[in-house]
C-alpha cells in the first residue's frame, strides 16, 4: 500500500510522526499550505502546531489556497498560533479573532496571492506543507480535492512537508494540470483557450531532497456545511433561468451559454441546483470551487466538463463521487487557483459569474465581506476575481437577513467589494435587476423595484426620490447614506419607527 502511495524510495527514510514534522517550524515563519474551502487541506499538522503554541511562543503567517477543514483554522487561532492569515477563511473562532484585532487577516483576491509571493510583496514561505494522494518515483506530488496555491508554495519554499492522506483514492491521479505562469518581463499568454484542455502537468514537480518530511494521515475532508436549498433560493434560481433564457432568446446567448463560475456558500449552491431543470445543455464550468450542485448537474447530463481548483461536497455526495470516481475524472479538471481564477481567462472564455453578496445598494456597489461595515464574514475569495472579468457578472443575495431586521438592499453599501462598474445584474427572490446600459440614476429605481423587499421599498423610493432631487450623477445624501446601518448597531433592526409601527 505505502510502495504505492510513496514511489521515491529515496523519500522512505523521511516518513516521521506529526510530532516530529512539527518540531520543525520556528516562531515567526511563514508557512504555505494546501486547502481550499475545506477540501484537500492539511489534517495532521494544524493540530500538531497548535499543541506546540500552547506550550511555548510559536506565532506563524499562515497563507493557504482558501478556508480549511477539520475545525483546523479555530484550533490554530484559539491556540494563539496564527499571527497573520489569508487570503480567505471561514471559521467562526478565526472569524472572531479577526473581528477582535488578535489574528491579522490580509482579505485577498484568491488569484493574487501567489503572484503577490513571487514578486516578494509578502515575505517568502519557509515549509510548504501539502497534502497528496501519492509522491511519484521523481517526487512528484499529486494533490487530493484541491490544488490551490499549494504548486506555487511547492516552488518557492524553503522546505517541503507532505502529508500523504491514504483515505484519498489513487483514482485522483491524473485530475490535476499543474501550470504556473512564467516570470516577468516577457510574460507570455497562459495558452487556454477552452475550460477542459490541459496546459500543464498532472502533478507537482519537485525535487526529493527539498522535501524534507512526510506525515501519513488516514483523515477525508470535512464535508461541506451548505444547506439545501430553500423557497427563496429556488426563486433566485428561477429568475436567472428565466433571464438566461431571454439572453438566448435575444441571440446573445447560445442554449450552451457560456462557461459558468459559481461562487461558494447555501445561495449559490442553490441557484447551480436550480439548472438541473433549466432547458440548455452542454454546459461547461470555469469556476474555482465545484460544490455538491455541480456534481448534480453533471449527473443530470447538464454539465459535460467543469473546470476548478477544488471540490467540496457534503457526505452522502462525497461517497457518490469516490464511488463514480472514473466517471466524473473525465470531467472535471482541478487547477493552480491563479489559473481558475486568472483575469486572462475568465475574459477569453467570456465567463458567465454568479456570486453572492451580504448586501448590495441602489447603484450596484456589492458588500460581500464586512457585516455592518466592520464585521469580517469570510474574505472576498475569488468573487472579484470573477466579477472584474466576467462577460455577464451576477450577483445573488436574499432581499433581507436575520428574520428581516436587515435589509440586503441599502442607500449606500458600508462597505465595497465589488464596485457598480463590476455588477451587471442584481438578483433576490423578489426578482431581478438588470443594470447593463443603466445610468445611476435609471439603476435606482429598478433595484428597488426589482430586488428590494416589499417592506424596506417605500424608504428606500423616498431616500432616492430625496438624494435625486438634490441632484448628482449617483444621487446621495451623505449624510443619510449609512443611516440604515447606524440605525441597525443602534436598536438592532434596520426598520425605522414608521415601519415597525406600520
Ligand atoms: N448583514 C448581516 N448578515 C448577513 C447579511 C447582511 N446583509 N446577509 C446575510 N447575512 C448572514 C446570514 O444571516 C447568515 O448568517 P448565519 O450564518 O448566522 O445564519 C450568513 O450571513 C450567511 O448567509 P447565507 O444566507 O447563509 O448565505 P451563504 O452561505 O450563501 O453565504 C456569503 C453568503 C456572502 C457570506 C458567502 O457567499 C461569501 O463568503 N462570499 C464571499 C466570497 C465569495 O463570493 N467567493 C466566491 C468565489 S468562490
Amino acid at each position: 500500500m505505502m510502495m504505492e502511495r510513496l514511489q521515491c524510495a529515496e523519500l522512505r527514510s523521511r516518513i516521521m510522526t506529526v510530532t516530529q514534522a512539527a518540531a520543525l517550524f520556528r516562531d515567526g515563519m511563514t508557512i504555505g499550505m494546501s486547502g481550499f474551502t475545506r477540501a484537500g487541506d492539511c489534517k495532521a499538522l494544524p493540530a500538531a502546531l497548535a499543541e506546540r503554541a500552547r506550550h511555548e511562543t510559536l506565532r506563524l503567517n499562515l497563507i493557504t489556497g482558501a478556508s480549511l477543514g477539520n475545525d483546523s483554522d479555530g484550533v490554530m487561532a484559539d491556540a494563539g498560533l496564527l499571527a497573520r492569515r489569508l487570503p480567505f477563511q471561514s471559521d467562526a473562532r478565526l472569524r472572531r479573532k479577526i473581528n477582535e484585532g488578535q489574528v491579522m487577516f490580509i482579505d485577498q483576491h484568491l488569484s493574487e496571492t501567489v503572484e503577490q509571493l513571487r514578486a516578494g510583496h509578502i515575505p517568502k514561505i519557509d515549509i510548504a506543507v501539502v497534502e497528496a494522494v501519492a509522491i511519484l518515483p521523481d517526487g512528484g506530488i499529486v494533490p487530493t480535492m484541491s490544488v490551490g496555491n499549494s504548486a506555487s508554495f511547492v516552488a518557492q519554499a524553503d522546505r517541503v512537508i507532505v502529508e500523504l492522506n491514504t483515505s484519498m483514492p489513487t483514482g485522483l491521479m491524473g485530475m490535476h494540470d499543474i501550470y504556473v505562469p512564467e516570470a516577468y518581463p516577457g510574460r507570455q499568454p497562459i495558452p487556454l483557450t477552452e475550460p477542459d484542455q490541459r496546459i500543464g502537468t498532472p502533478v507537482i514537480p519537485v525535487d526529493p531532497s527539498r522535501i524534507a518530511a512526510i506525515v501519513v494521515t488516514n483523515h477525508p475532508d470535512s464535508p461541506s456545511n451548505v444547506q439545501p436549498p430553500d423557497e427563496d433560493t429556488r426563486a433566485i434560481a428561477r429568475h436567472i433561468i428565466g433571464f438566461l433564457e431571454g439572453e438566448v432568446a435575444a441571440g446573445r446567448l447560445s442554449d450552451t451559454l457560456l462557461p459558468l463560475q459559481v461562487g461558494i456558500g447555501t445561495i449559490a449552491n442553490a441557484v447551480v441546483h436550480g439548472l438541473v431543470d433549466a432547458p440548455f445543455r452542454d454546459l461547461r464550468m470555469y469556476s474555482e470551487v465545484l460544490q455538491d450542485s455541480a456534481i448534480a448537474l453533471i449527473d443530470a447530463g447538464r454539465v459535460s466538463f467543469a473546470s476548478a481548483s477544488s471540490i467540496t461536497l457534503s457526505e452522502p455526495v462525497s461517497r457518490r463521487f469516490m464511488e463514480r470516481l472514473d466517471e466524473y475524472a473525465r470531467r472535471i479538471v482541478l487547477r493552480p487557483q491563479e489559473i481558475s481564477n486568472h483575469c486572462e481567462i475568465v475574459r477569453r472564455l467570456g465567463v458567465i459569474a454568479i456570486n453572492t453578496a451580504l448586501e448590495f445598494d441602489l447603484y450596484g456597489n456589492v458588500n460581500s465581506t464586512h457585516v455592518g461595515g466592520t464585521r469580517m464574514m469570510n474574505g472576498i475569495g475569488g468573487s472579484g476575481d470573477f466579477a472584474r472579468h466576467a462577460h455577464l457578472s451576477i450577483f445573488v443575495s436574499k432581499s433581507v437577513a436575520k428574520g428581516g431586521d436587515i435589509s440586503s438592499v441599502v442607500p449606500m453599501v458600508a462597505h465595497v467589494d465589488h464596485t457598480e462598474h463590476d455588477v451587471d445584474i442584481l438578483v433576490t427572490e423578489w426578482g431581478l435587476a438588470d443594470l447593463r446600459n443603466l445610468a445611476p440614476r435609471e439603476r435606482a429605481p429598478r433595484v428597488i423595484e426589482c430586488c428590494a423587499h416589499p417592506d424596506y421599498r417605500d424608504e428606500l423610493m423616498d431616500y432616492f426620490q430625496r438624494a435625486r432631487a438634490q441632484g448628482g450623477h449617483t444621487p446621495h445624501l451623505i449624510g443619510e447614506a449609512l443611516s440604515w446601518h447606524e440605525r441597525h448597531a443602534r436598536t438592532g433592526s434596520m426598520r425605522s419607527e414608521q415601519m415597525a409601527c406600520a
